[in-house]
């Protein structure tokens, strides 16, 4: 892929594009490209970000992975039923909405998948050039939102890019898990990525030695748009008052396809981690700070987090504080989506590769950078794209 010019189209492909975050974004970019929603909670859209040099809602092409057939109408139907999509925003895009259908692909299931890894990965990277090819597009954002994948091992082979090429050619063998073979397929198209979920993907050492031989920006880990962004906001509230936090305990309830998946240990052990590392690196490692996650059906999209706080101020005081936070959490993620496919198609534009810390305001467990503070962060950010 070339650079692109201002104006010229772009591409988001979105792997696991059925999903609840993935239909909330297609759907809501859509009412932006026909003008009938305000871009509130996109944050690329706010001044000063209005004068970088990011691509316009109406430059976006979408396509993506999934691994379930469930039409994206039927999708956004379910997300409208549950209170995130309005019904007359659903209905106004029910048409590009169709259009997007057809440039959905298989994605990589381990379990029915014949062949190699290297198989899954060639293929994948077919679709997403044959994407690009199709709708003459410069850039390519591959942007992870499938679900949270059980925490897998660190192997040898994940230490170059030869030792992991020769183990991904071996047929049967499971040397990747699935995000780290969307995130190769990714790179092996020229595309830059980015990863809105605590898995693998790209946190392996050969493929951010291939993204750097190939010159690739990428960004992640897990969005933050609930329970950790309130911590990001609050934690240095007390560090910078030196008031000293005794424990910080947090309960999240969730439902929806997240909910499920996080109901069973093994999925939700990556998330807790990077829930966890972030409160850490605010505080210190010394705060007592149990967290747990419980699924909710019967709270469909929405999620509560309950934070209790307990500190204590001069000679010894002991007080608390706790607060509530219930969100749609897709309608807080999807804009975010589109903001980072924005930034990272912009960092790409700009030549700029490796992991772009910048970045570090959109997730928990922030690629390239070690500052967990909000304001920090958006400082950073805004310094960061307005220089592009
Ligand atoms: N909603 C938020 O606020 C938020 C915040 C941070 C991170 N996330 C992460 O975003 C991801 C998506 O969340 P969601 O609520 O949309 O979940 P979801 O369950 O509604 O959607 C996940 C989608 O991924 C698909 N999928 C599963 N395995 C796949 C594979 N190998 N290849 C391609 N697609 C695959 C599923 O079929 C499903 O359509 C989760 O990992 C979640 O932890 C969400």
């Amino acid at each position: 892929m070339t650079a692109s010019e201002p104006g010229e189209p772009a591409g988001l492909w979105l792997v696991g594009a059925r999903g609840s975050v993935a239909t909330t974004a297609v759907t809501g970019l859509l009412a932006l490209k026909a003008g009938i929603i305000e871009p509130t909670g996109c944050v690329s859209a706010q001044v000063p970000f209005d004068q970088a040099h990011l691509a316009g809602w109406d430059d976006w092409r979408v396509g993506g992975h999934d691994v379930v057939p469930t039409p994206l109408a039927k999708r956004a139907e379910q997300l409208a039923e549950a209170g995130v999509i309005q019904y007359r925003v659903l209905e106004a895009v029910r048409e590009p909405l169709a259009e997007v259908e057809t440039q959905l692909c298989d994605g990589y299931q381990p379990a029915t998948h014949r062949g190699s890894q290297a198989d899954a990965v060639q293929r994948m990277a077919t679709d997403i050039a044959e994407f690009a090819e199709r709708h003459a597009l410069a850039r390519v954002v591959v942007v992870n939102v499938a679900s949270t994948e059980p925490e897998f091992p660190v192997l040898p082979e994940h230490g170059t890019v030869a030792a992991l090429d020769a183990a991904i050619t071996e047929p049967g063998r499971v040397a990747l898990p699935p995000s780290s073979v969307s995130a190769y397929a990714a790179l092996r198209a020229g595309c830059s990525y980015v990863d809105f979920t605590p898995s693998t993907g790209i946190r392996l050492p050969a493929l951010q030695q291939l993204a750097a031989q190939r010159k690739l920006p990428y960004a992640g880990s897990d969005g933050k748009t609930g329970e950790t962004l309130v911590r990001s906001a609050l934690a240095p509230m007390f560090t910078s008052r030196a008031l000293t936090v005794r424990s910080w305990a947090g309960t999240n309830l969730l439902g929806g396809g997240d909910g499920r998946t996080l109901a069973d240990s093994d999925h939700a052990g990556s998330k807790l981690a990077s829930k966890t590392r972030g409160l850490a690196a605010l505080l210190g490692g010394e705060v007592t700070a149990p967290l747990h996650i419980d699924d909710v059906p019967d709270l469909g999209e929405r999620k509560t987090a309950w934070d209790h706080v307990s500190f204590e101020g001069f000679l010894g005081a002991k007080m608390s504080l706790q607060f509530t936070w219930t969100g749609y959490d897709s309608a807080l993620a999807a804009p975010l989506v589109l903001d980072l496919a924005r930034f990272t198609a912009a960092a790409h534009d700009a030549g700029q590769s490796g992991p772009l810390g910048a970045l570090a305001f959109f997730f928990k467990d922030p690629l390239g950078a070690d500052d967990h503070r909000l304001a920090e962060q958006f400082v950073a950010l805004r310094d960061w794209a307005t220089s592009l």
